[in-house]
């Protein structure tokens, strides 16, 4: 038997069950009043359990296995400022200053842009009722998804391409699970979060999904800089279409960055490095 995905110090640990919220794999759940891997193998070794015990009551086997190492967060430490830039999905209901938001633009606009065409436009959605309907719009383009995966097109794929089909069947098992969370309301695509950001560009800006990319970061990192935390949601993009034509953003556009911003409900302890096995060449 291999060694446990994660230890943890019973005498410290208070049961608190933060880093099974935090698991963004849902690897974890409590038993016994301690957290336990159930889902081991789910595992994506973002290290999110560890780096946020408020006890430091938890190890990972990924930084015994050097995947990852943990550091206390240093505020004037340049490289602390980046390795403590986390995703984060759970927030507080408090709103971001509109004027906050607007100064944040200004900065992102400070990106590269190809050919310095700067044809970004910038969606902000920070109205709760309004941040409901973009989590439903891009729920029900999941069920449709979900739809068309029917057993009888995973069956003939299971039979002409076996291993897209086993690829399909554990992205199948994902979608399972995001729309299982979405029926509950736990918002698993915009993690009620108070604010969404929306890039776009011209349709036929060819640098279009860099451009609007690059501004993304650009934000979010600043946001870092003063307190907001950020998250990419990728998942949204699977309904950028949708999501387009209820934004009445004009049909020459596409959406090329969705990413929502708020207050951090919990606070990360440590740093994660994950530079141990950067894969470079010189
Ligand atoms: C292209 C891209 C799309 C992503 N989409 C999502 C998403 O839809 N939801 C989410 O919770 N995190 C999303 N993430 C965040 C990653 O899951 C995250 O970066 C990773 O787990 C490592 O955690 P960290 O960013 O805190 O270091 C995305 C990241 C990237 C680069
Ligand atoms: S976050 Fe730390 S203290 Fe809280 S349940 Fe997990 S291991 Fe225990
Ligand atoms: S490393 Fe990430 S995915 Fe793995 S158990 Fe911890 S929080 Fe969950």
């Amino acid at each position: 038997m291999g060694e446990a995905l994660i230890t943890v110090s019973n005498d410290k640990c208070t049961s608190c069950g933060i880093c099974v919220h935090v698991c963004p794999a849902g690897v974890l759940s409590m038993k016994d009043g301690f957290p336990f891997p159930r889902h081991s193998s789910s595992c994506i070794f973002c290290a999110h359990c560890s780096a946020v015990c408020p006890e430091d009551a938890l190890n990972h086997l990924g930084e015994k296995t050097g995947r990852f190492r943990l550091k206390t967060i240093e505020k004037d430490n340049p490289q602390d400022f980046y390795a403590s830039k986390r995703s984060i999905r759970h927030y507080t209901t408090q709103k971001i200053d509109t004027a906050l938001i607007r100064e944040l633009i200004t900065m992102a606009e400070s990106a590269p842009s190809g050919h310095n065409t700067r044809k970004r436009q910038y969606h902000v959605i920070d109205d709760a009722e309004k941040i409901e309907q973009l989590e439903k719009i891009t729920a029900d383009r999941y069920r449709r998804i979900l739809l068309w995966l029917n057993p009888i097109v995973t069956g003939f794929l299971s039979v002409t391409a076996p291993r897209k089909a086993r690829t399909i069947s554990g992205d199948l098992q994902a979608l399972k699970r995001l729309l299982s969370a979405s029926d509950k309301g736990h918002g698993p695509f915009f993690r009620h979060a108070p604010c969404v950001v929306v890039i776009s560009a011209p349709k036929k800006q060819r640098s279009g999904q860099d451009d609007c990319q690059a501004a993304m970061h650009y934000l979010m990192l600043n946001a870092h800089r003063i307190g907001v935390a950020s998250c990419i949601i990728g998942f949204a993009l699977f309904a950028k279409k949708d999501l387009q034509k209820h934004l009445k953003i004009p049909k020459n556009r596409r959406i090329y960055a969705v990413f929502v911003l708020g207050y951090a409900k919990y606070q990360y302890q440590k740093a994660i490095y994950r530079s141990e096995n950067v894969n470079s060449e010189y």
